[in-house]
């Protein structure tokens, strides 16, 4: 089912539609705490997703279950006859929320929603002290009550606004507004890296090129000052309008350790489980810099090839392609790319991270080298030594057959190229042995 289509909804027997609307707006109104539940019949009218006299139809089953002492909610009914997914709902519910908490933000007014991502919602709003436009990351409210996160979200957000960069994206302020923690950001105008791949389907060299660069820079500031972005992918690369790039969500603290945030992201179409490294899949406790190097790896593979480097059905089977599978090399679907280009990408790739760049300010280096049309330094082409080491290395049953021709056949070959030597010299020193007696009689 698609999300944005309607479904038939209860049947006709079920169904009752004679019940009044504000009747059936009581029976919604039990767990109105949040004033979400109460508002939901409106939310979902105005949305398109139902009509009013399904609407009218589904309160009026609401009732009916109740009336027989069974619990239940109106979002129950909505996800059971299929007139809104839990996916819809849920992102009404974060909506709501900040529309809630818009108005309680003190000293700042409130444009318009830029937009909202996995877990948070972005607005435009207007700082009144300083007259600027920042924008306002609003988190839901369920975040407050893990006081851990709170904790980290604070101490985060107060250490990232000391970063002080031209492409990371300013961090100015964290706060709370009713049940809702904020955090206020330098606004930038322009899009993201994911909006110029779809819009272009896979970018020039030259225009990677320069986005890896600023991102690089970027990183090597944050790495330096201790900061692991840990989620470096296409929609964290803001570009304004003259090309700038700026790092985005730097010092926002992560609600879910890496593979959960992963997961949570199933069945979008670009998420986190298409450029997380390896080391966070693994659960690795200390996540350093390569990580990011990692994630902007993947980026730019998605940047010039117009694929992320693994897919998969689901989000493990991605993590399992990050994990073990080798790489199939950007050049393969983009046969424009310099040598030396493609060489930076992998190296941002290896799955170990002694074999990664070490850090940001090497792979700054190579994508200077391979901007003025130079061989990078690091990213160094050693195919062959290392295929020739695998080879050397590799069990016998690991090695493909179109590599390794089959054993007895080069055992026969070994052997009777070194037979007929042997007998030859054989043959020799007897005759010599014989003259030597004949001699000596
Ligand atoms: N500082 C900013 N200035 C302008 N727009 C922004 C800013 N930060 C975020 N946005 C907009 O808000 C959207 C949502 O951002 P958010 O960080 O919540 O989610 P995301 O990065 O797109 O995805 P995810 O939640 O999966 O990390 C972004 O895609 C972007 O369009
Ligand atoms: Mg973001």
């Amino acid at each position: 089912m698609s999300e944005s289509t309607p479904n038939p909804g209860p049947s006709k027997e079920s169904a009752k539609p004679k019940e009044s609307k504000s009747k059936a707006a009581e029976g919604s109104s039990d767990k109105a705490s949040t004033g979400f539940e109460t508002m939901l019949g409106k939310l979902v009218v105005d949305q398109g997703l139902i009509t009013d006299e399904e609407l009218q139809q589904c309160n009026t089953e609401l009732l009916a279950t109740r009336s027989e002492g069974e619990a239940g909610s109106l979002e129950d009914v909505l996800v059971k006859h299929q007139f809104a997914t839990q996916r819809q709902l849920d992102r009404l519910r974060k909506e709501f929320d900040a529309a809630k908490s818009q108005s309680k933000i003190p000293g700042y007014k409130i444009i318009k929603k830029l937009g909202a991502g996995a877990m948070a919602t972005v607005i435009l709003a207007q700082q009144k002290s300083l007259d600027r436009l920042v924008a306002i990351k609003i988190l839901p409210s369920r975040f407050s009550e893990d006081q851990n996160y709170v904790e980290r979200f604070y101490k985060e957000g107060r250490a990232a606004a000391k970063l002080n960069h031209p492409n990371i994206v300013h961090a100015y302020e964290v706060g709370q507004a009713g049940d809702n923690h904020y955090f206020v950001m330098e606004y930038v105008e322009g899009n993201t890296v994911y909006d110029r791949i779809v819009e272009e389907k896979r970018l020039g060299e030259d225009e990677a090129i320069d986005i890896m660069l600023q991102s690089a820079l970027a990183l090597q500031h944050a790495h330096d000052c201790g900061f692991v972005h840990r989620d470096i992918k296409p929609k964290n690369l803001m570009l304004t309008t003259n090309g700038v790039v700026k790092v985005a969500d730097l010092g926002l603290a992560r609600h879910a350790d890496d593979t959960d945030l992963a997961k949570a992201e199933a069945g979008r179409a670009y998420g986190t489980p298409f450029y997380i490294s390896p080391e966070q899949i693994r659960g690795a406790i200390n996540i350093t810099g390569q990580a990011d190097l990692y994630g902007l790896g993947a980026t730019c593979y998605h940047m010039v090839t117009g694929r992320v480097p693994f897919t998969g059905k689901t989000p493990s089977e991605v993590m399992k392609g990050h994990l073990r599978k080798p790489l199939t090399l950007p050049d393969e679907f983009n046969t424009s790319l310099s040598a030396g280009f493609c060489r930076v990408i992998e190296k941002m790739l290896e799955k170990d991270c002694p074999d990664r760049y070490q850090c940001a300010a090497d792979l700054v280096e190579d994508l200077r080298l391979v901007q003025q049309g130079e061989q990078p330094h690091f990213a160094k082409d050693d195919l062959d030594l290392s295929s020739l080491a695998v080879r050397i290395d590799t069990p016998e049953a690991d090695i493909p057959q179109a590599n390794n021709p089959p054993r007895r056949d080069s055992d026969s070959l070994m052997s009777n190229s070194m037979f007929v030597p042997m007998i030859i010299s054989i043959v020799i020193n007897v005759i010599l042995l014989i003259v030597l007696v004949a001699l000596n009689a």
